[in-house]
């Protein structure tokens, strides 16, 4: 009889909590005590966000769902993206079991995962760092052409004719450029250990939040197995390690203060007797590189060939453009604006692509409003960058693959558009952004002076609608006929 009155109490304590969790809360598909709106997650797929474009008839300005524990909001609306993005109340980020136990030193650490005055110390000295290092200047240019070069020259000279299967093929060639920035080292693409950390950290893209969504998969072996608890604990393991090794190796190198090599060597000069520096954050910022860097620019070269497959006459007035312009030469970021075709055409495939659909969360830093609705602290909102590149009032024909649209009329110059976000916007703007778009600019044309990218005759033809998502949103291993230029 006890145990039967215990069991109603705890069922009215969970209603009226679940009550008073849903009062105001911005509109969604239906969420209920416990499971909250899993069945309607359950039906809208795995990936929340790109699905929650699909609800935007429904609910245009945002939509909101309980996921397992944790209140979500996904923002449709643009100019509501933009007052969560730009305000220092939604600035935070979501502290659980991946990020501080896993990943971190029973703290967040870094900057990706970090808020208040750690993570704008972090981010602060990393941007600075990194400019003093690289982003935008001469040394960065010929390092990523030197990366650039060593693939393509590696395609060309053992694909020329045949079928290639495009499968992360970018991706050790460009944490190349960051890690000679941050520590002085470098991979060979075919780096097995490197090509099977990329193959995991991949994964563990895919599977971000589930543990903290559904804490309770984290107690049984089965249903570690499922999220893949096991392969995130290896990737943080080997990244941590590899880490501190490379710290340690820094650490007995001499060096002198005004003459660093790399940013590890500024990072341990500034923490003397600075509490604000420590090791952990140093091993964070570098997992940071390691997971923000590599993965989405990989990716974004990966659609670069898959477009340049299906768009024979765009990838021709490409070459064309690059040829007249710069000939057989090396790119660097002092051409742009010479070859805007081909800049529009990067536009476009960042546009189509959409490789960080959402963006990473941001968290309520307090109890606050958003256009009338109640977000309570820790609520975690999310701007939905694709629904801001598939809006028809806004691009007229988003579907198709159009660089011109990216064109002034004479197609001499790129235009701007507020809602091309491809690096999210705000206070916690993409860090690589400068990195990022350089990347994209040298790759992309090297990659098109050196070689033709046909659809194979004896396979099917790349589908942009095959994709794997998560935090980012790569196509799936497709073929491609490579032609040596
Ligand atoms: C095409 C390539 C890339 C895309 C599409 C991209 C996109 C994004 C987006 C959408 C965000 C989240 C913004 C937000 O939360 O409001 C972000 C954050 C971030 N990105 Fe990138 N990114 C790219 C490349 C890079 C590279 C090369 C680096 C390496 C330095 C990098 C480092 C970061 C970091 C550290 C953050 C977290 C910033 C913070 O929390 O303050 N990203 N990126």
């Amino acid at each position: 009889m006890l145990w039967l009155f215990v069991l109603a109490i705890a069922v009215v304590v969970i209603c009226v909590r679940h009550l008073l969790e849903s009062w105001n809360f911005p509109p969604g598909p239906p969420r209920f005590p416990v499971i909250g709106s899993l069945l309607s997650i359950e039906k809208y797929g795995s990936h929340l966000i790109l699905q929650a474009t699909k609800l935007i008839p429904q609910y245009p300005k945002m939509v909101g769902f309980f996921a397992g524990r944790m209140r979500v909001v996904i923002i449709n609306d643009f100019d509501l993206a933009k007052k969560v993005a730009f305000s220092d109340t939604f600035s935070g980020r979501l502290i659980g079991m991946y990020t501080e136990t896993m990943r971190g030193y029973n703290r967040n650490i870094g900057v990706i995962s970090t808020q208040g005055q750690i993570w704008r110390h972090n981010r602060r000295f990393s941007l600075s760092t990194l400019k003093e290092f690289g982003f935008g200047n001469k040394g960065m240019w010929s390092i990523i052409a030197e990366e650039a070069a060593i693939i393509v020259t590696d395609l060309k000279t053992k694909w020329d004719g045949q079928d290639f299967v495009v499968n992360q093929t970018f991706n050790i060639s460009v944490l190349n450029i960051l890690w000679k920035i941050v520590s002085g080292k470098r991979y060979h693409p075919d780096d097995p250990e490197m090509k099977e950390l990329m193959r995991v950290l991949a994964l563990v893209f895919k599977s971000a939040y589930i543990e903290e969504v559904f804490p309770i998969l984290q107690y049984t072996k089965f249903t570690q197995e499922w999220y893949g608890h096991s392969q995130k604990q290896l990737l943080t393991q080997t990244f941590k390690s590899m880490f501190e090794q490379v710290i340690r190796e820094h650490e007995q190198k001499l060096h002198t203060k005004e003459s660093p090599r790399d940013f590890i060597d500024v990072y341990l000069e500034a923490k003397k007797g600075n509490d604000l520096f420590t090791k952990e954050d140093l091993i964070g910022i570098c997992m940071d590189f390691f997971e923000a860097g590599g993965e989405t620019v990989g990716s974004t070269l990966s659609w670069v060939l898959l477009y340049m497959a299906l768009h024979p006459e765009v990838q021709k007035k490409c070459r064309q453009e690059i040829f007249n312009c710069l000939g057989v030469r090396e790119p660097t970021m002092n051409d742009r604006g010479t070859v805007p075709y081909t800049e529009a055409t990067i536009m476009e495939i960042q546009r189509c692509s959409s490789v960080a659909p959402s963006g990473l969360e941001h968290k309520a830093l307090e109890d606050t409003e958003l256009d009338g609705y109640t977000i309570k602290k820790d609520t975690l909102l999310f701007y939905n960058i694709n629904s801001f590149f598939l809006d028809r009032d806004y691009w007229g024909d988003p579907e198709n693959f159009r660089p011109e649209r990216f064109l002034n009329d004479d197609g001499s110059k790129t235009l701007k558009y507020e809602r091309f976000i491809p690096f999210g916007f705000g206070k916690r703007v993409c860090m690589g952004e400068s990195l990022a778009k350089a990347e994209l600019f040298i790759f992309t044309i090297m990659i098109l002076q050196n070689l033709r990218i046909k659809i194979s005759a004896n396979h099917a033809k790349p589908d942009p609608g095959q994709y794997e998502a998560g935090i980012t949103r790569s196509p799936l291993p497709f073929h491609v006929t490579l032609e040596a230029i």
